[in-house]
Parts: structure tokens; sequence; C-alpha cells
């Protein structure tokens, strides 16, 4: 490896070639020792005890060799590679798990949909290209998925495996007596998230098209990031106020009760996007304070008014066939009023997790290659 190391204080100062350095806590270099006896080399977990790492370590030597070489003072050998330190050495900006990579889109997106035909699903290469267009746009078309029942579960196991819910494996987009949620009525849903109730709202969403000869019953998706960032610029108070409240959420039938306070917006440490939730239909009752409730309402309208806004809408009609596939804490979903007397209306839904999809999506993007950096 070329480079020079030397050890400062609690720290060692890493030089490479083009003049850059890496500051590497002395405590880290230990805590990430890739030896069979650190780290299991199968399970590729730490079998070191992080916790009990004596404090004020100080190794005995550094040297630079075929990569890193730290010899500890009880005679432990800790070698990293140029090419692990390049990748994990702290301070670098490496992509973060909750990186947003998201293209933001509106209204004209419905020129060029991002979309995939069922058939080219077969292959990884094509799958791959599918589940990063869900990463970057919030969602995918796909079409020409054959309409026998449950031919959306073959879908979603072709990126993981179904997340259950208390709507089931699987769920019937049909308007029926005794609805258990609006969904299955034939009314207007506004534009909204599923399940935000659910502590793990995080999903992704296949809605399967199986009939639609009902007059009306179109479909809307909205980029929910784009319509939170629209938010920020024409009304920071109310941004803030979406972002920084946490409301009760509420889903109650015979069977369950599902309630948690989640805020509308989500964000990371760095408050980036991370989610949305928002579905006024199980909204619970608000019970904050009488003023903050008031100017809560005037935020939930100033939202409502951007998610609403036929400039964010792409709208098509679904065939059968088709399969919307989306990002329910990025996108939102809503859809027309239909006429049951007029036709048929059944669409077959499923959730997969987002750990799931996202976990598919960079183990497919390794490409075979070996994920143990040592
Ligand atoms: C749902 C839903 C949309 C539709 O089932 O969650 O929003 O097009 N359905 O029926
Ligand atoms: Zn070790
Ligand atoms: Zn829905």
């Amino acid at each position: 490896m070329d480079a020079t190391a030397r050890a400062h204080d609690d720290r060692v100062v890493l030089t490479w070639p083009d003049g850059r350095s890496d500051e590497l806590p002395h405590v880290w270099l230990r805590d990430n020792c890739v030896c069979a006896e650190c780290r299991d080399p199968d399970a590729w977990e730490r079998r070191l005890d992080t916790v009990t790492l004596p404090e004020g370590l100080v190794p005995a030597r550094v040297a630079v060799d075929d990569g890193l070489v730290v010899d500890w003072p009880d005679g432990h050998r800790t070698v990293l590679s140029a090419s692990w330190l390049a990748a994990h050495a702290p301070g670098r900006t490496a992509p973060e798990p909750t990186e947003a990579t998201g293209v933001p889109w509106d209204a004209a997106i419905a020129e060029q949909p991002p979309e995939i035909a069922h058939e080219e699903l077969a292959d990884d290469a094509h799958l791959l290209r599918w589940l990063r267009l869900i990463r970057d746009y919030g969602f995918a078309l796909v079409r020409d998925v054959p309409t026998d029942a449950k031919a959306v579960v073959g879908l979603a196991e072709r990126v993981a495996f179904v997340q259950e819910t208390n709507f089931g494996h699987t769920f019937e987009v049909v308007s029926k007596p005794d609805p258990e949620n609006l969904a299955y009525t034939a009314h207007r849903l506004y534009a909204h998230t599923d399940i935000p109730n659910r502590h793990s709202a995080v999903n992704l969403q296949l809605l399967h098209c199986l009939e639609n000869s009902a007059e009306g019953g179109e479909s809307i998706l909205v980029d929910g990031f784009e319509a939170a960032r629209r938010l920020e610029q024409q009304d920071p108070e109310a941004y803030e106020l979406l972002r920084t409240v946490w409301v009760p959420w509420r889903f109650q039938d015979e069977t369950t009760d599902i309630a948690n306070r989640f805020p509308v917006i989500g964000t990371d440490d760095r408050g980036r996007l991370l989610e949305i939730r928002f579905n006024t239909a199980i909204l619970a009752p608000l019970d904050l304070e009488p003023d903050l409730l008031v100017r809560y309402y005037d935020a939930l309208r100033a939202f409502g008014r951007i998610v609403r806004d036929p400039d964010l809408e792409y709208r098509f009609r679904m065939a059968p066939g088709d399969c919307q596939v989306f990002d329910n804490q990025r996108v939102l979903h809503a859809r027309g009023a239909f006429d049951p007397s007029s036709g048929h209306r059944h669409l077959q839904g499923c959730y997969v997790d987002k750990d799931d999809f996202r976990g598919r999506l960079r183990a497919l993007e390794r490409d075979g290659a070996d994920f143990r950096t040592r």
C-alpha cells in the first residue's frame, strides 16, 4: 500500500500519495479489525466486543506494508487494506443508506412514465432496472402482468416477499358492502399514503388491475417529496409544523386497533426527507393544544393544496394487466369515484417492506461481488 502512517495523540494519520489524509482514531482501528478472531469470516459480523474496548488504547507500532498494519500492546495485530480504508475511513462522504437519491417529478411525467414490461422482469438485469426506477422516481408501472388472481404476489416475490398487514397477505380493492376502509367503496380517494398509523408504514405498495370497466376510477400519483419541498419554499412555518409535530394516526375495526403518533413529514438527522405520512381518513381526532391545533389545520390545508395541485398530479387510467408499484413513503396515490353499476373495477394489492426492497436492490447492484471487504 502506498501511503505513510504516523500515530499522533489518539489517532493514526494516514497520508496518501495525492496528499489527502485520513484520521483514524485508535479505538476505531481496533474496533474494525477484520481478523477471523474479531470478525466472523462467514457471517461477517463483529465478534469483538465494542463496548469493552479499553479507554486510551494506543498501538505499540504502526506501519504501512500490504495495508495498514497496527500492532497492539497485547500482541494482537490488525491489518486493514487500502480498499477497505478507502471505503470506510471516517469523515468521507460515502453515500448513506438514508440518502434520498430521488429524481423530482410533476404532471409532465405523464409523457414518459417510468415503466417496464412484466416479461422483462424474468431477467435480473431488468429487475435491477425496475428497482432503480422505483428508487429514483418513487414508482414504476409494470405492464402486461397476467390478470390471474394473485399474480401480484409473484411480482412482489420477484423483489423480496409480501409484508402482511391487518388487511391481509393481499387485499382486494373492490366496492363492497360493509367495507372495512374507504378504499373498498366506490368513493373518491384523495391523495394519501397507506397505513400511516402503522409503525412500519415503510413499504412498497403494489396495486394490480384485474378489471376496470366501470366509469370513473381514474388513478393519480403525486411525488410527495416534491410536494414537501414546495411547501417548504411557499410556507416554511407550515413545513416545520408538519415536520416537527407528532400527530395521532389510528385504524380500528372489530379485530384490531393500531395507533401511533408520527409527523406528516419525516426527516433524518440532517433534515433530509425520509417519508411522508398523509391520510386524513385515519388521522385520529387531533389532540394538540388549541392554538397549535388551529395552526396545524392551516398547515394541513397548505400541504393539501399542493398535493392536489394538477401541476403535480400524474393522472392515468389503469388497464387490466397494469400494476402500479410505488414507494408509499414518498409517493401519494389517489383515485376518482367510480360508478359500480356501469361495470367492474377490481385491483389486487399487497405490500413489500422497504428494507427488503432496498436490500434486494443493493444486493443486485453488487453484481456477484463479495460484500466482505477486507
Ligand atoms: C388503496 C387505494 C386506489 C384505487 O387500496 O389503498 O388507495 O385506485 N386504492 O382504488
Ligand atoms: Zn483482530
Ligand atoms: Zn390507498
